[in-house]
């Protein structure tokens, strides 16, 4: 890792910033040029503070996690509190009333009945366990060919192997892992009549093969970031259906207000039979994700034999910090406008980013709820990029091809003109350099 941003000499940042290039392998980044990170101190309300003071508007709201906001006090409150008593212990033999309440909470605000809720750490392993759920409960029903998925181009489920074999193989960050995963069927999301006729074609003729449908609903995150119509989704439920196919809706990075609705599933009044949660679940206070199923697909676990148990168990799942703060967030779902106001920030980011539509380079602007995207031609110096937004007082990662924002729902007006503004700002410059 290069110790040359010029943002965050080593020699101006805090002394324990040394040890990072030797020390902190960084995800996703090629640790002998990229320069350092930005030494972040603290966080409030919807701003990262740096060591030296400055306070960046948080665009991406720590990947899509922090929906009401930085150290809201009530989530603040519960966490401490159950800390007093019981940070943490095992699911194994005995449980918690923290687990118990909030897998009942969960249950009550998914449509459907999607009403089993198994704890997990993280979205990536909420993936690995839809897919272990939904190939075992075939093979508990007797049903052991079915062992593939289908998937989506442009998807993205996370890193760990099961979960990137779900990915789309060629334009995801996993690409080259090919030949190492396992194999999926990839199709394009069926939007017009016959690609729903040739979806539903391939379905029947791989049928005996198949375990599940996979999909990211309304939004697919990092693997493009593009939006489909709820149309698109509902029929691809119904087309799954209709071939005797489970259907698995990955909501870690939908769920939670992010569309609009609390889960994306409800635009297009999709029950799936599986449904993975993630990311805003704790509000960005803790690692913790969920994968919830239908008494249906629970029910085929049950049985005399033990081999017919679900076979998987992360050692910190439902965490009881975790679950306090995943109750803390519910309760302010509950009390405070978040949802409601995801109407008012779409409207705004549509307008306010306007601009950027007729700029040399941009090729798409688009939004759905609380998430925009500038697509453009083509990135290049995308660290000389995330400068120019700090130097602008905000937090933005170009990506790929695009810039997107993602902020906390509770972000102001006054603050998202400040986002918007000076997101417009920097694109302007780029598109014109
Ligand atoms: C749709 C989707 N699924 C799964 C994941 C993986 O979640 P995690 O990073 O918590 O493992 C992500 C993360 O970005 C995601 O966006």
């Amino acid at each position: 890792m290069s110790l040359s941003c010029s943002e965050t000499s080593v020699d101006s940042g805090p002394a324990w910033q040394r040890d990072a290039a030797d020390h902190l392998w960084m995800p996703y980044t090629q640790m002998q040029t990229a320069p350092l990170p930005l030494p972040v101190v603290a966080t409030e309300d919807v701003y990262l503070v740096l060591s030296d003071g400055r306070r960046l508007i948080d665009g991406l709201a720590s990947w899509w996690t922090a929906c009401h906001g930085y150290n809201h006090p009530h989530i603040a409150e519960r966490v401490a509190a159950q800390l007093e008593v019981m940070p943490h212990v095992m699911l194994g033999g005995i449980h918690h009333e923290g687990a118990v309440t909030l897998a009942r909470r969960l249950a009550d605000l998914l449509p459907g009945d999607l009403a089993h809720v198994f704890f997990s750490d993280s979205g990536s392993v909420a993936v690995e366990v839809a897919m272990k759920m939904a190939v075992q409960m075939w093979r508990n029903r007797g049903e052991g060919g079915r062992n593939r998925f289908v998937t989506f181009k442009h998807a993205y489920h996370g890193d760990t192997t099961g979960a990137m074999s779900l990915s789309d193989p060629e334009r995801s960050m996993h690409a080259h892992f090919k030949g190492f995963l396992l194999e999926q069927y990839c199709r394009p999301i069926p939007e017009t009549d016959e690609e729903q006729a040739a979806f539903c074609a391939f379905l029947e003729s791989h049928r005996e093969q198949l375990a599940a449908v996979v999909i990211e609903p309304l939004v697919q995150g990092a693997g493009g970031m593009r939006f489909h119509s709820p149309a698109a989704l509902a029929a691809v439920a119904r087309i799954a259906r209709q071939q005797g196919l489970l259907l698995v809706a990955d909501e870690i990075a939908t769920g939670f207000g992010r569309t609009g609705s609390m889960f994306a599933c409800e635009q297009a009044e999709v029950v799936p039979d599986i449904m993975c949660l993630g990311k805003a679940l704790t509000a960005g206070t803790l690692g913790m994700a969920a994968t919830l199923a239908t008494g249906e697909v629970f029910e085929a676990f049950l049985g005399d034999e033990s081999e017919k148990a679900l076979m998987h168990g992360p050692t910190y799942m439902a965490n009881p910090l975790a679950c306090a703060a995943a109750h803390a967030s519910l309760d302010l779902f509950e009390q405070h406008s978040d949802l409601a106001q995801v109407q008012a920030i779409e409207k705004s980011l549509t307008e306010l980013l306007k601009p950027c539509r007729s700029l040399p380079g941009v090729v798409d602007v688009r939004t759905r709820g609380a998430i925009a995207v500038v697509q453009v031609e083509r990135l290049h110096s995308e660290e000389k990029l995330c400068e120019r937004f700090v130097q602008a007082g905000i937090w933005l990662r170009p990506f790929h091809d695009m810039f997107y924002l993602t902020p906390p729902l509770s972000i102001t007006p006054d603050q998202l003109h400040q986002l918007a503004g000076a997101t417009v700002e920097v694109i302007g410059d780029w598109s014109r350099s």
